[in-house]
């Protein structure tokens, strides 16, 4: 057998090649709307998938697709619009020539009159460089955001625009001015197509489910949801066949069980898994991994516990005993959350930094899975290690909802 074999589970980087899994649904969606001129939003909480999912789409659409060019900017460390306006066109002038030697006639003949300084690297580091005049920027804002289409046109093709972190915009100082102004063009534009995401679902909400702001209503408005438990299952089985180890089927459909189909999360207990594993993997090397995963996470959780008033950890304490009446006598008495007003306003506050959420059932409940788990032994001394008698039981369980 082969030792020396990577890792099948990716967690921290997107994955859009090896160790994607399912989502063909929402990429066939995603990409007849990108191909079809539909701008699409895409929101859910954190590490569920997003960018994974678009740049998986956006390689196929390379790889298939002639005259449509994409193009993928993370705007997360970028803070102001010259900033945007240098990576916007740098990326849009890549993408839309073939060779790099086109790079400096495409900037010449697109962006003369904003004279901006361009360097090309030497090999092997061949890159464009751009850099703008803030007074230019505003002088020339329109037509810079018109720059995709102005492109498209002069080459015949057309553009897919993926922005990632589309919240940090913003950011900017005079935003408000700025989305007018993007919005104005960009809808306008036909041969453009737009994908808006980020992992701010509350800020994405408010940018384009505001019947007040410019960007209502801009685009088909994708609800990202959870990959499906049989799916995980088959994954991990199949990851484990292909790299020469197995996993006990109970083992396998705990993983995404007990991380609620959380993508980060089943991948990084799977790898732990994976990790510790040298032939077949049992309860033991579950149980060793998930240790594994909440203590490399407690510091994460630890500080965001610190962030948090005492009435907002209290809170949290009803809502993982799966309290439904939070605003009960009872209930707040009991776990000491202080009057109505208050509970309405922590959950606002907590809603808002996606630490809870309202279930499909209307019950609040966490969002991180591991978080819970953890938070549960620190304030209620529940272990997050179940015996392999549990085991059994929670296995019944997985069976009869695989089945149904
Ligand atoms: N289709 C998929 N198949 C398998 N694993 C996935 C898939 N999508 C996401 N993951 C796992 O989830 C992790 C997070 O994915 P990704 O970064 O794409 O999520 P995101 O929603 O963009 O997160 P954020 O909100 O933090 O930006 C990945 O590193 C990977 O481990
Ligand atoms: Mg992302």
């Amino acid at each position: 057998m082969d030792h020396d074999v990577f890792s099948p589970f990716i967690f921290g980087n997107t994955v859009s090649t090896k160790s994607f899994t399912n989502r063909e649904e929402e990429a066939l969606k995603l990409s007849r709307n990108l191909l079809g001129g539909t701008n699409t939003i895409i929101i859910s909480p954190r590490r569920w998938g997003k960018s994974s999912l678009v740049e998986k789409v956006v390689l196929d659409i390379q790889k298939t697709e002639k005259l449509h060019k994409t193009v993928v900017i993370d705007l997360f460390t970028i803070s102001n619009e010259t900033e945007f306006f240098e990576v916007f066109t740098r990326e849009i002038i890549k993408a839309t020539s073939t060779k790099w030697q086109d790079w400096m006639d495409d900037v010449k003949q697109f962006l003369h009159h904003l004279v901006p300084s361009v360097q090309i690297g030497v090999k092997p580091n061949i890159d464009l460089t751009i850099k703008y005049d803030w007074e230019k920027i505003v002088q020339h804002t329109d037509e810079l955001l018109d720059l995709p289409e102005r492109i498209a046109k002069a080459k015949g093709i057309h553009l897919i625009i993926c922005l990632d972190e589309f919240q940090n915009l913003t950011s900017f100082p005079e935003f408000e001015r700025f989305e007018k102004k993007m919005r104005a063009i960009w809808q306008r534009q036909k041969l453009v197509t737009y994908c808006l995401y980020g992992s701010k679902r509350h800020m994405l909400s408010d940018i384009f489910n505001n019947k007040s702001k410019p960007f209502y209503r801009f685009g088909d408005l994708f609800l990202l949801p959870k990959i499906k438990e049989e799916k995980w299952v088959s994954f991990i089985q199949e990851s484990f066949r292909e790299t020469g180890k197995k996993i006990e089927p109970v083992i396998a459909r705990i993983i995404p069980m007990i991380m609620r189909n959380h993508s980060w999360y089943v991948q990084q207990l799977s790898h732990y898994v994976w990790n510790t594993t040298d032939k077949i993997a049992r309860f033991d090397q579950f149980a060793h991994a998930l240790d594994e995963l909440i203590y490399a996470n407690q510091p994460l959780y630890q500080r965001e516990i610190e962030g948090l008033s005492n009435t907002q950890v209290n809170l949290l304490k009803a809502v993982t005993m799966q309290e439904k009446q939070l605003t009960s006598t009872r209930v707040m008495q009991r776990y000491n959350i202080g009057t109505p007003r208050n509970v309405s306003k922590n959950k606002e506050i907590l809603a808002g930094n996606d630490m809870i959420h309202k279930g499909e059932d209307g019950i609040y409940e966490f969002l991180d899975p591991a978080f819970e788990l953890w938070f549960r032994k620190q304030y209620f001394k529940i272990p997050w290690i179940i015996s392999e008698e549990t085991l059994k039981d929670y296995d019944h369980k997985v069976v009869e909802k695989l089945k149904s």
